[in-house]
């Protein structure tokens, strides 16, 4: 598969170790942010992370959706998601308080930002996601490289896995009433969060007030 691409072996092996140490980076950013919140606040706002590297195969087809042909120039401008980190939260609020977390830090960009908890898909898909850069020191040169963050809550995150098993196993042509059930879904996970959050804040201001 990397054959595809004409620059050769030796550039794509070299893009992966980029992009495989941008993951790193970009994780021990989140796991000191975590600590950081845990030492201040007692209090864990991620649940975990998941982080992966695109597979060289599905890297192939984006560029070919995309009209593009299988270059490293082209790989490297048009698909932004080949290094991707996915946060986990408990609630709605973590995730805007990561976002920004992360948004203050100052060796990464924000390139971009796609917020579809306030504006969700048509398939009811909702989660935070960032486009950031990190820069990665090499022995002669420092190479800035783009990491796809997504962040969600548990819930959201257990929607979004099965809703794409099943967009799988139908290749994107679900029956109208699997896609109509998987949106009264995303409402319920809707519902769900909003109550989550909400029995939260109530419990931490029962606390509050029994501890004064
Ligand atoms: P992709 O080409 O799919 O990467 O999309 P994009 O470049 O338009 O970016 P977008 O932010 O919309 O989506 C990026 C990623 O979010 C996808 O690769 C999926 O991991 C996830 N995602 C987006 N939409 C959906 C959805 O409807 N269902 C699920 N399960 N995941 C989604
Ligand atoms: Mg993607």
């Amino acid at each position: 598969m990397e054959q595809e691409f004409a620059e050769g072996i030796d550039s794509w092996e070299t893009m992966m170790f980029l992009y495989n140490s941008a993951l790193k980076e970009v994780n021990t950013k989140l796991e000191i942010l975590n600590d950081e919140f845990v030492h201040i606040h007692n209090y864990n706002p991620i649940e975990y992370i998941k982080s992966r590297i695109k597979t060289p195969e599905s890297i192939v087809k984006k560029l070919k959706k995309g009209g593009y042909e299988s270059t490293i120039e082209n790989m490297v401008t048009y698909v932004k998601d080949i290094a991707g980190i996915r946060i986990v939260c408990s609630f709605t609020s973590d995730i805007y308080r990561l976002a920004e977390m992360i948004g203050r830090q100052n060796d990464l960009t924000v390139i971009s930002v796609k917020d579809y908890m306030k504006h969700p898909k048509a398939s009811g898909y909702k989660s935070y996601h960032m486009i950031v850069s990190v820069p990665i020191f090499l022995s002669n040169k420092v190479v800035d490289t783009k990491v796809e963050i997504q962040i969600r809550t548990i819930a959201m995150d257990f929607w979004a896995s099965l809703e794409h098993k099943i967009y799988y196993k139908f290749e994107g042509n679900a029956p109208e009433y699997i896609s109509r059930d998987l949106r009264e879904c995303a409402g319920i996970v809707g519902q769900l969060d909003a109550k989550m959050l909400s029995l939260n804040e109530a419990i931490l201001e029962a606390k509050e007030k029994q501890e004064h």
